[in-house]
């Protein structure tokens, strides 16, 4: 008899920037119908449930191999009952009932769609489903109130749901590089978010943007990109400027982060395409987060634009809980010791929480 090679995993280091954690891994089915849960949870508000499923799904993305059998996991940190009973199901029979009852609900339906709108939170979608809404349709009909944002994201929904390619993102993130050189030589751009990570696609693209002198940065997507005359490029942007100093305390470990505070622009973009979706326009509408970051926090910035959302929040986590810094995109800031610890490089800042480096391709937590 053929002993099958059985999984055996007794241990599992407790947050997921401890972590390395592939793009591909042996557990896809299981992580998915985890993550359906987590993504109903948050549809109801329920973050806390939320997290919990996300971070089940964590530790499975990182185990060695694929899971048989429940007994082949000790008592791992981050699954808890309820996910233990949803692997369970699926291990054994295929599907979780509880999860196709969710995904065939009405509300977590109707929630997806209306949240793939660009503009819209669960927030949003939430009072449009209490209102009887339930389709793209109804939204013009019933004239719902749409900020610029949402009329550009509903009016583009087809183009912002179709993923976009590796191919395309760097495409983009060259015409970038090109604009900005032209109003400032020596200046960088650089493609990350799931990119980074060796996503083959995306749903955005997420440009980091810096240049070798302090100060020089200042202003440069309004002035290179965003406000160009170069109007038919662009169908949609919102910018807003850098806000971020280091004379405010750090916000506590935890708080929202600030990675709202660099100058940065939201935008959609138009392409020209040959195939695929928008093959017989010529083009298509491609949402791209344009960031800039001043040399001293690009290590910071980039660390936090690449991901994944999980590996962020973890790292976050890690450093306030265990190290009792703060960590954000911008800075560290040792609590301790009362300092900002600066970095040159992404290596430096887990040199500084005491992590081992984990590459971009394992940041897929
Ligand atoms: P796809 O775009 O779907 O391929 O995945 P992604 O991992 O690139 O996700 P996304 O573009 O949403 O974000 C990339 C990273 O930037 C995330 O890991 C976040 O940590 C960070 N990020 C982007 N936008 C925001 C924001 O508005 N707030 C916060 N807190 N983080 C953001
Ligand atoms: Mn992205
Ligand atoms: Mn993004």
């Amino acid at each position: 008899i053929e002993s099958r090679h059985r999984l055996r995993v007794s241990w599992m280091a407790p947050y997921a920037c401890q972590r390395r954690t592939p793009l591909l891994h042996s557990n896809q089915p299981l992580t998915e119908v985890l993550e359906t849960l987590a993504e109903e949870a948050s549809f109801s508000g329920s973050e806390g449930r939320s997290l919990a499923f996300t971070r089940a799904a964590s530790v499975l993305k990182a185990l060695p191999g694929r899971l048989s059998a429940l007994e082949e996991l000790g008592p791992l940190p981050g699954i808890g009952e309820h996910s233990r009973r949803v692997i369970q199901d699926v291990l054994e029979d295929g599907v979780s009932v509880e999860v196709e009852r969710v995904k065939l609900s009405e509300r977590y339906r109707t929630m997806k769609l209306f949240t793939r709108i660009f503009g819209v939170g669960v927030r949003t979608a939430s009072r449009w489903y209490q209102e009887g809404l339930r389709t793209l349709v109804d939204l013009q009909e019933r004239n719902t109130k749409l900020t610029r944002q949402q009329q550009a994201g509903l009016r583009h929904y087809e183009d912002l749901n179709t993923p976009v390619e590796r191919g395309e993102a760097e495409f983009i993130g060259q015409m970038v590089q090109e604009a900005v050189q032209r109003f400032l030589p020596g200046a960088s751009v650089t493609l990350a978010g799931g990119f980074r990570r060796g996503k083959p696609h995306g749903h955005d693209i997420d440009l980091l943007l810096t240049h070798p002198e302090a100060g020089r940065e200042a202003g440069l997507l309004s002035r290179a990109v965003c406000l160009s005359p170069d109007q038919g490029l662009i169908l949609y942007q919102h910018s807003q400027e850098n806000s971020f100093t280091l004379h405010e305390s750090p916000e506590a470990p935890g708080g929202r982060d600030l990675l709202d505070r660099f100058e940065r622009c939201f935008s959609i973009f138009r392409l020209e395409v040959r195939g695929g979706p928008g093959a017989a326009r010529g083009w298509k509408a491609v949402r791209v987060d344009l960031v800039v970051a001043p040399v001293s926090q690009f290590p910071f910035a980039l660390l936090g634009w690449t991901g994944s959302r999980h590996f962020e929040r973890e790292l976050r986590r890690f450093a306030g809980h265990e190290r009792k810094m703060v960590l954000n995109s911008h800075t560290l800031y040792d609590t301790r010791r009362n300092l900002f610890l600066p970095a040159a490089s992404e290596e430096e800042i887990f040199q500084h929480l005491g992590l081992e480096y984990v590459p971009p391709a394992q940041r897929n937590a």
